[in-house]
């Protein structure tokens, strides 16, 4: 056995979570009151998720409670099969897609798939533009939690010139928890708002709620929601999602910080340096002297498990503590205190790419994670994108679609 001989090794070795999803080794939250045997299937009385009439469309309405004046739907395919139905929902609405800084590779694939135009803009662009004619895209918070500011005002230009706002908020599901976490766009009166309960709010992975403000984007976003997702949805997920929703509604933060504080503390005492950002549940580490990569092996090798390195440092998601979570804080910091570090043997093979300079990409290459394409499709490889690609490649950043490229081209240089 593969996979599950995998599984059951790193549960063994007490693997500790500093990933998605939220429940964190299902330390957080409660989804221990879920049940294998409740993996069940639309049967009587379990209603139909894409026509809900009964018990779906009560947990609909008890999401629905996050925000008034909006429509939730329970999705169990993520935030992608929100994305992808959110493009559909609204094409025969605009002219077109208006897609604003770093975007999710769902996005593009959503914007393939619909063959409408899209403009990629920076979010200072935004404020000049007529975007009258436009669905404008907008990821908020970013992967590593940052948020923009000026978030309202830019939903409130958009709906004030009748363009529809889509926002990708795959990483603020507990966005709004309390009043120390940043708002949501649902504050703001956005559009569309897709939100991964899965990636901070204690969920199983795959569980997703898309919120629509009017009634006929709400009708047109379950039409293509049934396209896209599974019509075999998973009730522990949809079960999850109900039991992340009550975490988020009951959710007390003084011990979330506490545990934080103590934690951050105590990180910098061992040495490491932690950049904080909006989000309080995203924290990013470095440790002088060390490269990140080298970083993220010595924790993997603690079998602590980090949600993501890139040259800024290593990511965290931290788990939103709780009176009675079972997150194992100080086996946590006795591994950080006997954390071994070596440097890293990364970043010392550098591969010829050359041979794709001005080449037409025959896929997108995505760095995973945190998903964002270095070069879509049909685009030319600059020197600057083969740089990076090196780099990224000799530091075991796994990048989605290269290989294709290098095969492709790679044989036309060898003939
Ligand atoms: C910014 C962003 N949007 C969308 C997604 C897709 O979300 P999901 O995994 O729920 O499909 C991700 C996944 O990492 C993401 O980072």
């Amino acid at each position: 056995m593969y996979l599950t001989d995998k599984l059951k090794q790193l549960k063994q070795e007490n693997a500790i979570s500093m990933h998605v999803p939220g429940h964190k080794n299902m330390t957080i939250g409660s989804l221990d009151q879920l049940e294998w045997t409740h993996d069940m299937t639309e049967i009587t009385g379990l209603d139909d998720l894409h026509s809900p009439e009964g018990v779906l469309l009560k947990l609909n309405a008890f999401l629905s409670g996050k925000h008034p004046g909006y429509h939730a739907q329970a999705m169990v395919n993520g935030t992608t099969a929100g994305i992808l139905s959110a493009i559909f929902a609204v094409r025969g609405e605009i002219g077109r897609f208006v897609v604003v800084g770093d975007a999710h590779k769902s996005v593009y694939h959503g914007l393939e798939i619909a063959g409408t135009p899209f403009v990629t803009v920076a979010f200072d662009e935004l404020y000049n533009m007529d975007v009258g004619d436009s669905a404008v895209i907008i990821t908020y918070p970013s992967y590593n939690g940052t948020v923009d500011p000026r978030m309202a005002e830019i939903i409130e230009h958009v709906g004030s010139t009748d363009g529809i706002s889509i926002i990708d908020e795959a990483h603020g599901a507990h966005f709004g928890v309390t009043g120390n976490f940043p708002q949501s766009a649902l504050e703001f009166g956005a559009d569309i708002v897709i939100q991964s309960y899965h990636k901070m709010l204690p969920a199983l992975t795959g569980a997703s709620v898309a919120f629509t403000r009017e009634k006929d984007v709400h009708r047109s976003m379950m039409k293509y929601i049934d396209y896209f997702e599974t019509s075999s949805p998973s009730y522990l997920i949809l079960a999850s999602i109900e039991l992340a929703h009550q975490f988020y509604n009951e959710f007390d933060d003084e011990l979330f910080f506490s545990q934080r504080e103590t934690l951050i503390k105590s990180m910098e005492g061992r040495g490491f340096s932690i950049i904080e950002t909006d989000d309080p549940a995203k924290v990013t580490l470095n440790m002088e002297g060390l490269s990140p990569y080298a970083l993220f092996d010595a924790l993997d090798r603690a079998g602590i498990y980090s949600e993501m390195v890139t040259d800024a440092g290593v990511l965290w998601c931290l788990p939103l503590f709780h009176r009675g979570d079972r997150y194992p804080l100080e086996a946590l910091l006795e591994r950080l205190t006997n954390l071994t570090i070596t440097q890293s043997r990364r970043g010392t093979k550098s591969e010829d790419l050359d041979f794709l300079l001005g080449k037409t990409a025959v896929r997108s290459v995505v760095p995973y994670p945190p998903g964002v394409p270095l070069i879509h499709e049909g685009e030319r490889f600059t020197e600057e994108v083969i740089r990076t690609i090196i780099h990224k490649k000799s530091y075991h950043v796994k990048m989605e679609g290269i290989e294709d490229n290098i095969e492709c081209y790679k044989v036309d240089e060898d003939s």
